[in-house]
């Protein structure tokens, strides 16, 4: 198995991308670290039950990934678990409100900022400390060092502009901007760290921002002017 005595945490893992991701890392063999919001706590035991069946041995730890105090306590118990080799990281908490640039609440900017940017800053350097301190610890033993994986979900909106999604389309181009610098700084202790930026998919956070078939065209458009063979998602639509 590919992924065989890894730990993959998976911050917004009881989420739509976050459960699917950990079902595809966990059928190639890796431990999984659920990461959930303290609001999420009812969802986090049918979800595991649903994604990833009975005795998988999946954890699940409470983490407000906008607080440092609340990313600290994750990170010190899924270290003092030893599940397995901490070796890969899954940013997919997010959060988006599609409103007119010049009548967003400077609350919900901040919100923005801070679930789709700070969180997964908070995460990221809390993943390369727990990392290194495992890789240092494994080379002491003379054991083979996994190497470090950061994914974060992006989004095709940090690349284009899209009507009343200013605060939503600033955090997505932020978190590229700080993937370069993890890729550019970590990637020479061991840690790879990229950027996935899908179009929109069908979860919760996928129905609030883009049912409006209006608001799906328009982002349709804007993304073909960039990628012409950007692929049709009507037909996915609920
Ligand atoms: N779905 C799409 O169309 C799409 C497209 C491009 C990019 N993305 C990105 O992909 C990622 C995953 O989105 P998704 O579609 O899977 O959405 P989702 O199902 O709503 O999952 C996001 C998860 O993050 C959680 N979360 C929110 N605030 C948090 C916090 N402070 N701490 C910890 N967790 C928190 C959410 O909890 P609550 O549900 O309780 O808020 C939710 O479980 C997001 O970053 C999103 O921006 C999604």
């Amino acid at each position: 198995m590919a992924f065989a005595q890894r730990l993959a945490i998976i911050a917004g893992g009881v989420g739509g991308i976050g459960s699917a991701t950990g079902k595809l890392l966990h059928s190639h063999g890796a431990k999984i670290a659920l990461l959930y919001a303290p609001f999420e706590a009812a969802r986090v035991q049918p979800t595991i039950q649903s994604t990833y069946g009975p005795d998988s041995g999946t954890q699940a730890y409470e983490c407000d990934i906008t607080s440092p105090t609340s990313v600290s306590a994750a990170f010190a118990a899924i270290a003092k678990a030893q599940i397995a080799f901490p070796s890969i990281l899954i940013n997919t908490a997010g959060y988006v409100n599609l409103t007119p640039l010049e009548s967003t609440p400077p609350e919900d900017s901040l919100k923005h900022y801070m679930i789709n940017l700070y969180g997964p800053t908070l995460t990221s350097q809390a993943f390369a400390r727990l990392y290194l301190a495992a890789a240092q610890q494994a080379k002491l033993q003379g054991a083979a060092v996994p190497g470090g994986r950061i994914v974060s979900l992006a989004s095709q909106a940090a690349f284009v502009a899209l009507h009343a999604h200013g605060a939503y389309c600033a955090s997505k181009a932020g978190l590229i901007g700080l993937t370069k610098c993890m890729a550019s700084e970590w990637g020479p202790l061991g840690i790879t760290a990229n950027t996935v930026s899908p179009g929109p998919v069908w979860t919760e956070l996928g129905k609030k921002a883009w049912s409006d078939r209006g608001v799906r065209e328009a982002y349709q458009a804007a993304v073909r002017s960039i990628v012409p063979s950007s692929p049709d998602f009507e037909g996915r639509v609920d």
